[in-house]
């Protein structure tokens, strides 16, 4: 397949660095991920981190009514979405930045559904003192810790310190005083299931412990959402729940939560960055790439490209390395170069001025490295799309 996206730069006379989408394995990919939730009812949310393209996070949301909301990593990257017209924002991660503060006080004033994810009184009294003038309340989420701990270890990300349904019930006798805030249910995101591959060939050891790992996990997972639901209904029958749970990774395990679950989450699916060919729970097609120009031919069967680096985020290794052709392979000296990236093949003959194709480990980081996305369908470009950073938004 890359010879065939570097044979249509040629043809198309573009060259590298640039970013492309496949428009047709990116809407395969959504229509997927939808055709899998549909029977369970749910909703999924769209993760605007993994897409990063104002445009191609539209295009989602118009593929199947399926696809409502959009979960933010920012409260600015949120209200800049606002502007460009999109509705009902969950933002994921907490923050007690002035700038963020008044960024949510403003799309709420707009009138806009907007829920902020917290899990602190230190969180409630940030937010309370800015929304203490607003007509209507404020809607916030409380994130409850999912890592699963097996002794002292932790299988899971650090992020909440709300492990219990105790600690979660305090809270939300707390918020109860806070007439400017309102509780409006939890995001439970299972990061052990949803955001590590089972088959990952660059950590065989890790996915044969993971593959049983990650179905016991959300066993427990599971009984814990629905404990922690009934409880808080139980004791605020009148709470009106949105229940957020998931990524792409871990779409399929649950589905058969549809009873406590409001809605999942997706979004590094619709690119399907190298790291989500690691799953054995799905099949999603590659559908973002770039392309890198060579430039120079230090020595026979080495290549080496003008541009480099794109690192993915998380734990360094080889795993978080950009994938070049099949038939290609990067320096261990070098990797994946800084402003210049040797690739070597022995079958491809490459020229100076040809491109090599790439994919990245993650989803939305290769948009930070541009300021338009090429998208291309049936041969052709249809569009340069902006990403954030072409709009000159740049959050961290
Ligand atoms: C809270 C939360 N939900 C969902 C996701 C999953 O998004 P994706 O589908 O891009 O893997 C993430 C990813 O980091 C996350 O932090």
């Amino acid at each position: 397949m890359s010879s065939e996206y570097r044979a249509l730069l040629k043809k198309l006379k573009l060259t590298g660095p640039l970013a492309f989408v496949d428009l047709h394995k990116f809407d395969r990919n959504a229509k997927k991920m939808a055709d899998l939730v549909r029977p369970s009812g749910l909703h999924i949310r769209v993760a605007t981190k993994s897409l990063r393209v104002p445009e191609l996070i539209q295009r989602v949301l118009n593929s199947d009514p399926i696809y409502r909301g959009l979960m933010c990593f920012s409260a600015q990257e949120a209200l800049f979405l606002s502007e460009q017209g999109f509705n009902d924002f969950l933002i994921a991660y907490p923050t007690v930045c002035p700038q963020d503060l008044s960024a949510l006080k403003k799309i709420h004033d707009q009138g806009k559904e907007v829920y902020l994810v917290v899990d602190s009184i230190a969180h409630l009294e940030a937010l309370s003192s800015i929304f203490q003038n607003s007509s209507r309340p404020f809607r916030v989420l409380f994130e409850v810790d999912l890592s699963l701990r097996l002794g002292p270890l932790v299988v899971g990300v650090r992020r909440s310190p709300l492990r219990t349904t105790e600690q979660v019930l305090e809270l939300v006798r707390h918020i109860q005083s806070i007439s400017s805030l309102k509780f409006s249910g939890f995001m439970a995101y299972e990061a052990q299931v949803a955001g590590v591959g089972d088959r990952n060939p660059f950590k065989p050891l890790l996915s044969k412990l993971l593959k049983p790992l990650r179905h016991f996990s959300a066993k427990k997972i599971a009984q814990k959402r629905e404990q922690l639901k009934s409880r808080i209904l139980a004791e605020f029958p009148q709470t009106e729940f949105l229940f957020n749970g998931g990524g792409t990774g871990s779409l399929s395990f649950n589905l058969p939560e549809n009873q406590t679950l409001t809605e999942l989450t997706a979004g590094s699916g619709f690119y399907c960055p190298h790291l989500f060919d690691y799953y054995s729970n799905f099949n999603l097609e590659a559908a973002a790439f770039f392309a890198l120009q060579v430039v120079r031919q230090p020595e026979p069967h080495w290549f080496t490209c003008l541009g480099g680096g794109f690192i993915a985020s998380g734990e360094p290794n080889w795993d978080r390395i950009p994938r070049p052709e099949a038939n290609m392979k990067l320096s261990g000296f070098e990797a994946a170069g800084e402003v210049q990236t040797p690739v070597y093949s022995r079958t491809e003959n490459l020229a100076i001025g040809d491109s090599v194709i790439f994919r990245h480990a993650k989803a939305g980081e290769l948009m930070e490295r541009f300021n338009d996305v090429v998208l291309i369908q049936d041969g052709k470009v249809t569009a340069n799309a902006k990403t954030y950073r072409g709009f000159g938004q740049c959050y961290f």
